[in-house]
């Protein structure tokens, strides 16, 4: 399929890197593609970044028929530019949709869209360390119907903003609220696909949470409301005396693409890792008697993010002392390393794209 390209009329300039925060800047262009039962994906084009014309029926408004992915691009200190394990977002792209009833998209034709959209706007990628380049895949469903069904036509896009720090935080320890009363996904359910509801699901813990003072919800499992499962836009990593943590995917969980890299990184550095599953009460037991280390959280936007506090109805405990432990900095230099083209690429994870 060809790829129209219309040109915006107007360059805008990128704010400098110290002014970026995450999600506000976005750049002049984006990819669009339709979807029609008899067409397929088709109309695939590169215009000026722009409001949508939608149907106020259109089936996404009402019942939430949306998937979408981030990834970030990021530029070397020799000017290349660097994605990191794009394809594995556009297969998890792909089970997304497989559970959400959306149709596929081809990968290798959606890398090259990326490619060229992300050549087109270079300029927006910021060089400084922790800066990046982050990309938003989405397909809603546009069907103006208003009867609870599979929409028979869609739309995928891709935008692209120039961020930095997800948590205002930056990597200093953020602090997590449990959420006893609510729940994010079940299994059976949606949680591992990444669908806006269950985002939408998790607003009213998180809302709380931000009023207690806490960055984000850990989230228990819906069921016994007993295991840990995830954090509200990262996974969660316990680090213990004998062995480093993550809750093994349960089917409600998102399954990582960082969290995917810090297994690997663990394995591959002969730590104990573990994928099983952990209960609150044994973070608090660990934590008792000396055997919780550290506690940090992985994913795209928060990349590794420490984690210094851990609220649990009233109890609460303290993660070391302040500042970022030394295996969450391990982590986020090696990760970064290769992301920003520091180090070398054993895993092959980095596509370079120009
Ligand atoms: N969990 C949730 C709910 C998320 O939104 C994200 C972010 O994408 C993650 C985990 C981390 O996933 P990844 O490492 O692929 O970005
Ligand atoms: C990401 O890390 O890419 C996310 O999607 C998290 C969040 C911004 C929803």
């Amino acid at each position: 399929m060809e790829i129209k390209l219309t040109r915006a009329a107007t360059n805008r300039t990128r704010p400098e890197d110290s002014a970026l925060g995450f999600g506000q800047v976005f750049t002049d262009h984006m990819f669009v593609m339709d979807y029609s039962k008899d067409a397929g994906w088709h109309d695939a084009r590169i215009v000026p970044y722009a409001d949508f014309s939608i149907a106020p029926s259109a089936m996404v408004l009402h019942y939430g028929q949306a998937i979408f992915e981030g990834l970030k691009a990021y530029k070397t200190p020799d000017k290349k530019i660097c994605l990191f394990r794009p394809r594995d977002n556009f297969e998890r792209m792909n089970r997304s949709a497989k559970g959400l009833c959306i149709p596929e998209i081809d990968v290798d034709f959606v890398m090259k869209a990326l490619k060229q959209l992300i050549l087109l706007e270079e300029k927006w990628i910021p060089e400084t360390l922790g800066t990046s380049l982050y990309i938003r895949p989405t397909i809603i469903a546009t069907d103006p119907f208003l009867g609870v069904r599979a929409s028979n036509t869609y739309k995928f896009f891709i935008i692209l903003s120039s961020v930095g720090a997800y948590y205002a935080e930056g990597l200093n320890p953020v602090k997590i609220w449990v959420e006893k009363h609510y729940v994010r996904a079940v299994r059976g359910g949606v949680g591992e696909f990444k669908t806006a509801g269950n985002y939408a699901a998790s607003l009213i813990a998180s809302e709380k949470a931000k009023k207690e003072g806490y960055a984000q919800v850990l989230w228990l499992d819906a069921i016994e409301r007993k295991y840990i499962e995830e954090v509200g836009a990262m996974n969660i990593f316990f680090l213990m005396k004998d062995e480093l943590v993550t809750p093994n995917l349960s089917g409600s969980i998102l399954p990582g693409i960082t969290r995917y890299s810090v297994i690997t990184l663990a394995k591959k550095w002969g730590m104990a890792m573990n994928e099983r599953k952990i209960s609150i009460d044994e973070v608090f037991e660990a934590h008792a008697s000396g055997r919780l280390l550290e506690v940090f959280g992985s994913g795209t936007a928060a990349v590794i993010s420490p984690v210094g506090e851990i609220r649990y109805g009233e109890k609460k405990i303290s993660i070391g002392d302040g500042t970022p432990g030394k295996t969450a900095m391990k982590f986020y230099d090696a990760l970064t390393a290769i992301q920003y083209g520091k180090a070398e690429d054993t895993e092959n994870w980095i596509q370079v794209i120009g």
